[in-house]
Order: C-alpha cells, then structure tokens, then sequence
C-alpha cells in the first residue's frame, strides 16, 4: 500500500494562527468568575468538572471554544468576564502581595472573605503596591491587562499621597522633587508637591517606583513618619472605612483609570 504522506506539520506557535486559541481549564473557570484558580483545581483534580460531557481531570487541559463546560452538572459560563475593579482601603500592617492569594498577613487576607458570591469566583489581582505600613487606597481587578496599564510609568496615573514627616516641612525644601531629582535608580519625574502643614506633605507621583515617595522626601530631610495614599487616576479614597471595599462602576474605571474594561461576558 502506497504510504499516506506525512502531514505538514505547523510550528505551535502558528497552530492558533487566525483561531480563537484555547484556553486551559482552570484558567478558563477562574477568568470567568466560575471558581478561583486554586479552587477549580481542586475541583479538577476531585473529578466535578467536565467538558463536552467527558469528565477532565487535568487543569490543564484544553477548552475549545463553544464546548460546553459542566460544574458538578450544572452548565457554567467560560468566556471574559466584564472588567472588575475594587478600591481597597489598605490598613497599616499588612502585606501587598501580587502573588499568593491566601497567603497570611496579606490584604487578600483581609479583602477576601468580605467578598459577595458575584465577586468570589475571580482571581483578583493587586494593581501595583504599598509598603506593609503605608495605608490608603488599593485597587484590585480581575483583568490583568488593566494591571499592566494602570502600573506602566507609560501611563502616566497620577497616585497621589499624604506623608507626616519628622523634620519640619516648606516649599523651599520639597522644591527637588518639584523640579525632579535623580534617585539612587535615576531620575524621577518631577512631582506634584503641597505643603499641607509643617509636618503633612502630599505627593502626587506618576510612576511608582520602590518606596519612591519616601526616598524622595527621605533624601530632602523629610523622612516619612506614615504615608496614605489618597487617590490613584481620579479615584478617590473619600470615606471608606479602612480594611473595607467598593466596587468602582463601568464609568469610574473608563474616566478615572483612563482604562476600556472588557464589556459583559460572551458565552
Ligand atoms: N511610595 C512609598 O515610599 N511607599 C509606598 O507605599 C508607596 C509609594
């Protein structure tokens, strides 16, 4: 028998080209708000979820688009989720943490068991960071891509903080960072600066480098007693309570975080 001729193969890198390319299924149940990621890998693993009516057991494996997707029988949706983002009023004493959500000692910590069952299922996401002992606002989302917006020095977001230094504060001291001065890790962009009082200085920066305001007003004899920070793009702490939340509108992240959010999930 003549032999069948090989089928070209396609590189992986082009096998998606012009598809929708699939994504993994824990992944897929997580980004939909379905089960956050750790959890549907458990579920995974224990046998509850299926596709296409065959039980998958591994949280890796593909979802092709348009299959259908079963939790412990029941038809969940996959596909994006509308873009969601919390302000999060971060207390004194409790770690920024990007990466393990349960971890203890984290805002997430904190943040997570108040969260209602419509906002439970995401996998939520720290936008940017502050130091353990710093307070104020803290955004979270479900869309990493507004991470990287909202965090890109390209981006230009003014966060804008209140600092209680030591040393007695002026305008002729703070004038360096008005102007911009360098940092041990270069130059800083010139800063909005108000001299509250003698000891309150608010900062507003739009990059946000390590510990950037206190080395700044660290290195014109201004060293930071406490920092706050009260806003970030035109959203504002205003009166929520600390270790509390609230879900910004469709509207505050477009005009306030200069940000186009997915729309509503496609099923
Ligand atoms: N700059 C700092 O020095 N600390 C923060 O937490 C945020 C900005």
């Amino acid at each position: 028998m003549p032999r069948k001729p090989d089928k070209p193969k396609i590189p992986t890198h082009k096998r998606w080209e012009g598809k929708e390319k699939p994504d993994w299924l824990s992944r897929a149940l997580s980004r939909a708000g379905v089960l956050p990621q750790e959890e549907a890998e458990h579920a995974i693993a224990a046998g509850r979820v299926s596709i296409n009516g065959r039980v998958a057991k591994m949280a890796l494996t593909p979802v092709p688009p348009g299959s259908v997707v079963k939790v412990d029988g029941l038809v969940v949706q996959l596909g994006a989720p509308a873009t969601r983002v919390l302000a999060f009023h971060k207390p004194a004493g409790v770690l920024s943490s990007t990466a393990r959500q349960h971890r203890t000692g984290t805002v997430f910590e904190v943040l997570l068991p108040q969260l209602p069952p419509e906002l439970a299922g995401y996998t939520w996401h720290a936008v940017g960071r502050l130091d353990v002992e710093s307070t104020g606002l803290l955004l979270f989302t479900n869309d990493d891509k507004l991470v990287a917006h909202a965090t890109s020095p390209d981006t230009r977001l003014p966060k804008r903080y209140v600092a209680t230094v030591f040393s007695t504060a002026s305008d002729e001291k703070v004038e360096p960072l008005r102007k911009g001065m360098t940092l041990d890790d270069g130059p800083a962009r010139p800063a909005k600066v108000v001299v509250r009082d003698e000891h309150t200085v608010e900062v507003t920066i739009t990059e946000g480098r390590n510990h950037q305001v206190k080395r700044m007003l660290g290195a014109v004899g201004l060293p930071v007693r406490a920092l706050h920070r009260e806003a970030v793009g035109d959203i504002v702490l205003d009166d929520l309570p600390e270790g509390t939340f609230r879900l910004l509108t469709d509207e505050e992240v477009r005009e306030g975080l200069k940000y186009e959010g997915r729309g509503a999930a496609e099923s």
